[in-house]
Order: C-alpha cells, then structure tokens, then sequence
C-alpha cells in the first residue's frame, strides 16, 4: 500500500490506472478505522480493480469546533489497519492544503435532504460533506464509492448529489456493522466513558423493541414515545428519534416497505446516531 500526500501525486496514479483500464474503488472516511470502514473497503471485492482508502477529517462538515479538535486521529495506526488488510492500493491522507487552498469558495449543497434529521441541529454539515465528496471523487477519479448504512443521510444525499451532477461514480451502500451488543460501531464510540459505553447498548436495543411492536400493527406514535422515554431513562438526550421512508426521507408510515427507525442521542457530549429497517 502507497501512502500519497499530495493530489498531484494522486493525479499521477490514477490517470495511469484509468489508461490501464483499471477501475478504482473509492472508501472515503476520516480515519481512526474500525470495522465498519473495513466492511467497506470489503464491499469492492470484485467491483474494482483498484482500492483508494481516503482519510481527511474535515474542517467545513463540523459546525463545532469542539468536535473538530476533539475528532481521533492516528495516521500511523490506522496506515498499519489498511495494509495489514491486503485489500488497499493507495491510502490518500490529504493535508488541509491540498483540499481547501486559499482563495477556496465553493460549497456543494442538496437543498432540502439536508435540513431533516441530523442537518436540523447540524447547520451546514451536509454542505461540508456534499463538497469534500464531490472533491474526493474528483481527485481519485472514483469510478465506484462505498458508503455506510449507518450514516443513513448522508448515503442518502450522496446519491441525489451524484444523480443531479452526473458524476460519473457508483455509489455503492453498504449494511452497518455492529458491536456484538448491536451497537453501530462508530469512531466516536471511543469517546464513551466505560460507563456510557454499557449503557449506549440501550439505543440498539431500544430501536429493535420498538421495531418488533411497530410489526405488531401498536400505535406508531405511542412506539416511538415509549422508545423515547427508555432512551431518556438510560441517560440519552433523544435529538429524534422518527420512522421515516429509506428513500425519500420524509415520515413514513410503517405499512412503507421503505420505513426505517432514525435516531440520533447523545450521552454526555458524545452523539450517537443509528437507524433500521422495519422489513
Ligand atoms: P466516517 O465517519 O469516517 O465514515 C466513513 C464511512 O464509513 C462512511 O461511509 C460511514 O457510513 C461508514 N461507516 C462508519 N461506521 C460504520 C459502520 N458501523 N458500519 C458500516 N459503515 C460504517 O462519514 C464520514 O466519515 C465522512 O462524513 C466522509 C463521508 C468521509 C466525508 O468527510
């Protein structure tokens, strides 16, 4: 595995692989890499040729600064977690320089998906993650991407945005992975005190019992208000917690084959977001 610093770097490699004719895969992430990330780079077995690991914590998609500052980071450790996989080519960990250079002034924003859910109480982080993509599928000329399920929206917004610009990349999703109590494994989860983290089961554990009385044809307003009140009593701030469609993402009613539970809580200043599919 090659670890390349710079775009003009990057811009040698894959113009050279796309005239080979190879196909590159792309896995975008922020680095301090789990297993989610893992399943991901997992995912291109067999659609790519090629596999491009991005790691760039990105200022514009954080509208705290706090969590920003606060964000894990270990460029070496987790360069050592790619190549022990044998499945990456190229590590691309860019600095700020290469990515926002001064003068820097464009933002990329899908209007409407991105003022629900995460984006009500995150201003401008859909923007911020809508420009680095498009940026990343630029400079890696990704002919396919995987993205998690775990982070519902965005997968969501990352599709309208490569539909209404025509980019010419393959988004592919990929199922959420889970720690062996259902939590969704997440590069905050290693902010949890050992405290927090037992009781952070509560929110998978919550969503899967409320899911199972949604089947059972109870009330969806008095499920999502008992679900609610669990939550709180285990410690979480409850952000939302709504039955939405996967696809449009508006409210949906259970009988929507495409119904999904979408909760984001924190615990202490820790947020945690997860969501499931009621078939
Ligand atoms: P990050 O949080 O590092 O996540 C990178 C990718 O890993 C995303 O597609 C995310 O959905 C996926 N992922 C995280 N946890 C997962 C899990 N438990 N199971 C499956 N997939 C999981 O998401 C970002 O970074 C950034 O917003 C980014 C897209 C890189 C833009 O900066």
């Amino acid at each position: 595995m090659k670890l390349v610093k710079t775009r003009q770097e990057l811009a040698d490699i894959v113009t050279q692989w796309h005239r080979e004719g190879e196909t590159i895969g792309v896995v975008p992430t922020m680095g301090s890499l789990h297993n989610g990330h893992l399943a991901l780079i997992k995912a291109l077995d067999g659609k790519a040729t090629r596999r491009i690991v991005t790691i760039f914590v990105n200022p514009i998609q954080f509208n705290n600064p706090d969590d920003f500052h606060l964000y894990p980071r270990g460029l070496d450790a987790d360069a050592a977690i790619l190549t022990e996989t044998g499945m990456v080519d190229v590590l691309y960990a860019p600095d700020e320089t290469q990515i926002y250079p001064p003068g820097f002034s464009t933002r990329v924003i899908v209007s409407g998906l991105d003022a629900m859910l995460c984006g009500a109480d995150r201003p401008g982080h859909f923007d911020g993650v809508a420009t680095i993509v498009t940026k990343l599928f630029m400079q890696t000329r990704a002919d396919i991407a995987a993205f998690g399920e775990k982070d519902f929206q965005q997968l969501s917004i990352i599709r309208r945005m490569v539909q209404d610009l025509d980019l010419p990349t393959t988004i592919l999703p990929v199922p959420t992975v889970r720690e062996a109590d259902q939590l969704a494994l997440s590069s905050r989860n290693k902010r949890l005190t050992a405290a927090q983290r037992a009781r952070a089961a509560h929110l998978p554990a919550s969503l899967l019992t409320c899911l199972a009385e949604l089947k059972a044809g109870k009330n969806t307003d008095a499920c999502l208000q008992t679900c609610r009140e669990e939550l709180e009593e285990a410690g979480f701030t409850v952000h939302y917690l709504d039955l939405r469609s996967g696809t449009s993402l508006q409210v949906a009613q259970p009988s929507d084959p495409a119904a999904r539970l979408f909760v984001a809580a924190s615990l202490g200043d820790v947020r945690l977001i997860d969501n499931m599919p009621l078939s």
